[in-house]
């Protein structure tokens, strides 16, 4: 059966129908804006609109970026969008207006299910998935099913405390890891450095122009590929949040897989090394217990998609 995922972000929505292999066979985006939810119904009801008119669905997935009420119909509150107690497939159904059943996922959930499935965690039995984007998502796998807690929101990782009295978070609380693991918080120390080093970073500022509020996350990878210093460092950061953080969550967890998903991925070695090397420097009992692999998603940025659209026709 043929499944439409949704990935809703905080600024954009990535609709793809996915076959049973979690092949994408089309894909169409649509910007949005993460104050007005109403828009973001619009624009997914239209994204599916469009790539049903070629396919026939089965089912809807949407992949959506906060906390998902249990019968997985509504978003109860997000950090980083306007949703609270939102019926959001009720409310994209009514737009569509046909029989398509639709179901609501956790982003993270759905990215870490399409890597577990179809991608780099597909041998492993037990997982932890974590994107990288405008928050820090999380998805748990044990012993071969995901893990939803008893109200449907667990692995919200990027909302464990790692600075106290830290960075104020979009959930309320002050130094939550997404605070320091995200591509929002990547852009935030790199338009910090550039305004504080101002001889640090010449290739990165010819890429940013003039003014540092318009630097983006994939003009640091870019800079960081053509050697940048300030760029490199800014990634290794990143990797140094991401590797620490994850080896608490494996003295939870013991995870044998940790997957890097979303837009940052596309820096590759450039994350991945300072990563793993975090890792290995803060996990207990190094030496005496097998390390995790830590692995880019298959899927890169369509996890979300693969995965929403599958968990949909389940
Ligand atoms: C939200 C999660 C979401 C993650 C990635 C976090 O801020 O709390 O629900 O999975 O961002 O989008
Ligand atoms: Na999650
Ligand atoms: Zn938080």
């Amino acid at each position: 059966m043929h499944a439409i995922g949704v990935d809703i972000g905080g600024t954009k929505i990535a609709a793809g129908v996915v076959d049973d292999s979690g092949k994408i066979l089309a894909q169409v985006r649509r910007e949005t804006s993460a104050d007005d939810v109403a828009s973001i119904d619009a624009a997914v009801a239209d994204a599916c609109r469009e790539l049903e008119t070629d396919f026939e669905i089965g089912a809807i997935g949407l992949a959506a970026a906060g906390f998902v009420s249990p019968d997985r119909t509504s978003v109860q509150f997000a950090p980083n969008i306007a949703w609270r107690e939102y019926p959001l497939a009720e409310n994209v159904g009514r737009l569509l207006d046909d029989d398509v059943p639709i179901v609501v996922e956790n982003d993270a959930n759905a990215a870490g299910w399409a890597e577990f499935q179809f991608g780099v965690g597909r041998d492993a039995t037990d997982m932890l998935m974590l994107t990288v984007g405008t928050g820090l998502g999380g998805a748990i796998i044990v012993d071969g099913s995901l893990v939803r807690g008893r109200w449907g929101v667990a692995a919200e990782v990027g909302h464990m405390r790692v600075v106290p009295g830290g960075h104020y978070c979009g959930c309320g609380h002050e130094g939550c890891w997404e605070q320091y693991a995200s591509g929002s918080a990547l852009v935030r120390d790199g338009q910090a450095a550039l305004l504080a080093q101002p001889d640090a970073g010449a290739r990165l500022r010819e890429i940013v122009g003039p003014d540092p509020a318009e630097l983006r996350g994939p003009q640091i990878t870019t800079a960081a590929q053509e050697g940048d210093e300030l760029a490199v460092s800014l990634l290794a950061n990143l990797g140094r949040w991401l590797g620490e953080g994850a080896a608490s969550v494996a003295a939870l967890l013991d995870p044998e897989i940790i997957v890097i998903g979303g837009g940052v991925g596309a820096a590759g070695e450039l994350l991945l090394r300072p990563t793993r090397q975090a890792y290995n420097q803060q996990l207990s009992a190094l030496g005496h217990r097998p390390e995790a692999r830590i692995e880019l998603a298959m899927h890169g940025n369509e996890a979300g998609i693969v995965g929403a659209a599958d968990l949909a026709r389940r």
